[in-house]
């Protein structure tokens, strides 16, 4: 017989997978249970709650998240051998794709609860502690971000100097190859004026970055207090006018919502980073077809030129899928010029995965796994050699840092470039939280060391 631990004294520990919205979601669980007496678990055997946040988007998701509570499971059974009680919830994408089956599977699973129910987790857990198996995968028609409890001070402090905030959330766009509608929702959009408090108790807190997010974030559309419709650009001229606040970063944007005011945004709003993230799966407009994309190759190319036009030193990057069913070796070059001709400084690429329920799955023409690894491996040295020269060609030049921890050694400092580069210098402690000049020095694979001026 197990015994819950007292209310107060309960640890969580939350597991995420997947994109930056599921580290933004598990920030916000631990603040709706914080609200219940829980703190967070440094280590999962110390955990009196398992959330696993999973993610869908790609490979054997499912297979994973099933062989991960296999582990959870041994913990469970170790602590309640000590008479301890475990509590497992799996939240995220496979929870609202996959729903009881879960429970099914996995006998030791007390909670499912998709991404949109999150606000209700302090209720949903009070019925799986009086012994019901639940499953919560609704798309409620109230916003989980209105319901949920607000961050401390202290919760923010400990969570560094650069933060998330998710300002809109779901897709309708049903991209052929993607399951993103499937377990998102609808896409809606947070009001302005919460976001705007949001961001200022994070910037009150220390917080000198954040970066907004969503599926598709420039597709932002939110009301303010007048109840008219703003897009990203008035949403960001309103954050840029908190002056604690040092840096905006978006993502992930879509091609077909890149408006030309949110375009100049990146000429007239100093605190916008010049470096957007910005997706295009395919270099051939017959795949882009095929995948439902409904933009093509000359579309795209056209944003990068005026994304460019506007802000000087604006560097791109992007997501590349490769394999896509009926891809042929002229499609996949076609990929590579595109990744040539833009001079992204780097990129995200990933074999093409079927995803059940997704119209691309049904496709005939599947490309052989080789062939998909191949062209992967091709793609990927391209990136490397790309993101290499745009890394040097940075040496020499004084940039601003925005200092976020402290480095591996001691007396040294780590923070980022405007373009998300890492770079570390010397320097005091006291200037994280703060941009400083450094003029680069070198360069490594994976980020960039200066020196203070
Ligand atoms: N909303 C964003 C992407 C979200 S998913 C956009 O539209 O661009 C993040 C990335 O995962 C996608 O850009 C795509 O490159 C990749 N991805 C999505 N579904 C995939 C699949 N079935 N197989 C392989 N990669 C996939
Ligand atoms: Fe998926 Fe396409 Fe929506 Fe992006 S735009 S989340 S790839 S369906
Ligand atoms: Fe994965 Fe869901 Fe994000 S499928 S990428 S966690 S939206």
């Amino acid at each position: 017989m197990t015994t819950p631990a007292p209310a107060a004294s309960r640890k969580v520990f939350v597991k995420s997978y997947g994109c930056q919205m599921n580290v933004y979601d598990a920030e916000r669980m631990k603040d709706a249970l914080a609200g219940e007496g829980y703190s967070e678990a440094s280590v999962i055997e110390d955990a009196d709650l398992v959330i696993l946040n999973t993610c869908h988007i790609r490979e054997r998701a499912t297979e994973k998240v099933f062989s991960e509570l296999g582990k959870v499971r041994e913990v469970h059974d170790a602590r309640a051998a000590r008479g301890e009680k475990t509590m497992i919830a799996v939240a995220g994408c496979v929870a609202q794709a996959e729903g009881g089956e879960i429970l099914r599977r996995q006998a030791a699973v007390d909670l499912v609860v998709g991404p949109q129910s999150y606000h209700r987790l302090p209720d949903l857990l009070r019925r799986a502690e009086s012994g019901a198996r639940v499953v919560e995968t609704e798309f409620p028609p109230e916003d989980k971000f209105d319901h949920l409890a607000a961050p401390s001070p202290t919760a923010i402090r400990g969570r560094g100097v650069a933060a998330f905030v998710t300002i809109q959330e779901g897709c309708d766009k049903f991209c052929s190859f993607c399951v993103v509608p499937f377990t998102r929702g609808a896409e809606a959009s947070r009001p302005l004026a919460r976001v705007v408090e949001d961001v200022k108790r994070l910037a009150d807190a220390g917080v000198a970055e954040v970066t907004l997010l969503g599926q598709n974030v420039n597709a932002y559309h939110g009301l303010d207090e007048g109840g008219a419709t703003r897009g990203l650009r008035s949403l960001i001229e309103r954050l840029a006018g908190i002056d604690a606040l040092k840096r905006i970063r978006y993502t992930t944007s879509h091609p077909n919502d890149f408006s030309g005011d949110l375009i100049a945004a990146h000429r007239d709003i100093d605190k916008l980073m010049p470096f957007v993230h910005l997706p295009v799966q395919s270099g051939s407009d017959r795949v882009l077809k095929a995948m439902n994309r409904k933009h093509d190759v000359a579309k795209f190319m056209g944003i990068v030129d005026e994304l460019r036009a506007a802000r000087a030193g604006i560097a791109l990057s992007s997501d590349f899928i490769v394999g896509f069913p009926g891809e042929t070796e002229a499609d996949f070059e076609a990929t590579l010029e595109l990744m040539r001709q833009t001079g992204m400084a780097s990129a995200f690429s990933f074999k093409y995965s079927p995803r059940p329920g997704t119209k691309a799955a049904e496709l005939a023409e599947q490309v052989p796994e080789a062939v998909k690894a191949e062209r992967l491996a091709r793609l990927q040295a391209q990136e490397i050699q790309q993101r290499q020269a745009f890394n040097a060609a940075t040496v020499g030049r004084v940039v601003d840092v925005l200092f976020e921890k402290k480095g591996r050694h001691a007396g040294q400092i780590g923070g980022k470039s405007p373009w998300l580069q890492a770079v570390h210098a010397d320097g005091p402690e006291d200037l994280i939280g703060r941009v400083a000049s450094v003029k680069i020095t070198s360069t490594k694979p994976n980020s960039l060391a200066g020196e203070l001026v």
